[in-house]
């Protein structure tokens, strides 16, 4: 059914909803939209792994970021920041993705064992030729994984690796006991193995991690993915290098090259690139930057699509393991913070909820997403200030998170809006929405990118019956406005009014603002 676009008629509910409201919602001339939940038309189920997270040693993301070192004055669990794992902790972080990126190709893991002080010392070529002294290495993100219960996720080496430093890798991790690479790892502290279940091979090996053709990179792939075999009982889950965006051709040239050989997971990487700095936003620029959620969602559609005509069974789990906000840096902040650091603003929540409800949309053509990165650069979910970084503050992006939680292992359901775009040149609606349902209990998140309309929305429930419900909201007017460190709880989760009657809900979503409703069902 498509919906007709239409004002609507103040009704008499509606009525009684605005006297629910804050005044100002309804001073500024605001719009009106419609949307139906099926809530009996499945979609497929959200993985949880849909908000999982990624940190790469690049700027101060592990380094002054989450590894903060054993004699650091700031509080820690064996170097690792105790304020992060709290933060991590209560998010519920389901996997997480190490040690990059383009590090990832250039990282030997070898260098992160055995004895700190005896650890050799490389330099991180790729962001900014800083010396790496590996004092974080394998065990200690296994201990951080274990530390915020995310399953780890290995980046293996393929660009300056080889097949045997990626099999030993998973030897030293998973074999129990017996083997030298097992007794090795014992004797570093870890007698139990650390089963690592998902192992990348290689990352984006288009450009960083070798800059390979499509060919070669399925090539590569079937001679690492040789040798790459079960220990401890343990088959590795084994993702093979996608594209850079939609590119269709990658997918052909590399899926033709496999050739039916096994993988089990595919990986795309798509950025939505800004032209400024994080605070200096302009609605134009912030527009120009949100129009690429679209293509996201098309994106997605479309490489599953693609693998699917090698894979009609969907035996290949399609990853997006890298995506969100990527500004113009600001070159002051690099500075201080390490490259790429990144504050977090209303804006980049926004998008976050645009991201995390195209993922509920298409929750069956997607097997896990990776949201770039976790601590300080780009799209954090946590920032620490300065070389030092006492402070750890919840950005935006993680109450944005926080407001997505409820829809994990539940079943998506469809939706529609009478949306419009953002203006005639756009693609992006301007209501962005999806819903999940498990048993009793429907969850309905609402996100209004627009940073000059408020508006009101009726939402007919179909397929079951809205008996109560609540709301929570985050919200700024201000595009810019974010959690700084002297004002930290600025923009955070607040409760937010919702009627509940006749089958829909009706509720009032301000111009930039991301919105959750849980409902009670019959
Ligand atoms: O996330 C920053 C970088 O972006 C990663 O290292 C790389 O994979 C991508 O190009």
């Amino acid at each position: 059914m498509t919906l007709t676009r239409r004002r609507v008629i103040q009704t008499a509910a509606t009525a009684s909803l605005a006297s629910l409201l804050p005044r100002a919602v309804f001073s500024q001339g605001a719009g009106n939209r419609k949307a139906v939940i099926h809530a009996d038309q499945e979609i497929g189920v959200i993985r949880p792994e849909l908000h999982s997270h990624f940190a790469e040693h690049l700027g101060s993301c592990v380094y002054g970021g989450i590894w903060v070192g054993k004699n650091s004055p700031v509080p820690n669990i064996n170097g690792i920041r105790r304020a992060a794992v709290d933060h991590l902790k209560e998010l519920g972080v389901p996997v997480l993705r190490w040690p990059g990126g383009c590090f990832a190709d250039d990282y030997h893991w070898r260098d992160g064992i055995g004895p700190a002080a005896k650890r050799p010392k490389s330099v991180n070529t790729n962001w900014g030729g800083y010396v790496e002294d590996n004092s974080f290495g394998t065990h200690e993100f296994i201990e951080f994984c274990r530390l915020i219960g995310a399953e780890p996720y290995f980046a293996a080496n393929v660009g300056s690796g080889s097949p045997q430093a990626m099999r030993d890798w998973m030897e030293y991790c998973n074999q129990p006991s017996g083997s030298s690479l097992a007794e090795e790892r014992a004797a570093n502290g870890s007698p139990e193995p650390f089963k690592v279940r998902y192992w990348g091979v290689g990352n984006e090996l288009w450009g960083c991690g070798g800059n390979f053709t499509a060919q070669r990179t399925a090539e590569e792939y079937r001679h690492f993915a040789t040798f790459a075999r079960a220990f401890g009982g343990l088959r590795p889950f084994l993702v093979g290098c996608g594209p850079n965006g939609n590119n269709v051709q990658w997918t052909r040239g590399f899926m033709d090259t496999l050739a039916g050989y096994r993988m089990d997971g595919y990986s795309m990487h798509f950025y939505s690139n800004g032209t400024l700095p994080p605070l200096e936003y302009t609605p134009e620029a912030m527009y120009a930057q949100l129009n690429s959620f679209p293509r996201v969602e098309q994106a997605i559609i479309q490489q599953r699509n693609l693998l699917d005509g090698y894979d009609p069974n969907r035996r290949i789990g399609l990853f997006l393991d890298e995506w969100g906000v990527w500004d113009r840096m600001s070159a002051e902040d690099e500075k201080r913070n390490g490259r790429l650091w990144q504050q977090e603003s209303m804006r980049s929540a926004v998008a976050a909820g645009l991201g995390l409800n195209i993922f509920n949309r298409q929750a069956d053509k997607l097997y896990m997403c990776n949201i770039a990165q976790m601590v300080n650069v780009l799209q954090a979910v946590l920032i620490t200030d300065g070389p030092e970084g006492r402070n750890c503050v919840r950005t935006t992006s993680y109450y944005a998170f926080m407001l997505f939680k409820p829809h994990r292992a539940k079943t998506s359901v469809r939706s529609e809006t009478d949306a419009a775009s953002t203006s005639p040149a756009d693609k992006l609606p301007d209501l962005s929405m999806s819903a999940s349902r498990q048993g009793g209990e429907l969850v309905v998140t609402l996100v209004n990118p627009r940073h000059d309309a408020d508006m009101q929305v009726d939402c007919e429930i179909r397929g079951a019956t809205p008996r109560q419900g609540r709301a929570e909201i985050l919200h700024d007017p201000d595009i810019n406005a974010y959690n700084s460190f002297d004002n930290p709880n600025r923009v955070v989760i607040r409760p937010h009014p919702v009627a509940v009657e006749n089958g829909r809900i009706r509720l009032a979503l301000p111009a930039m603002s991301v919105a959750t409703v849980t409902l009670q069902v019959t």
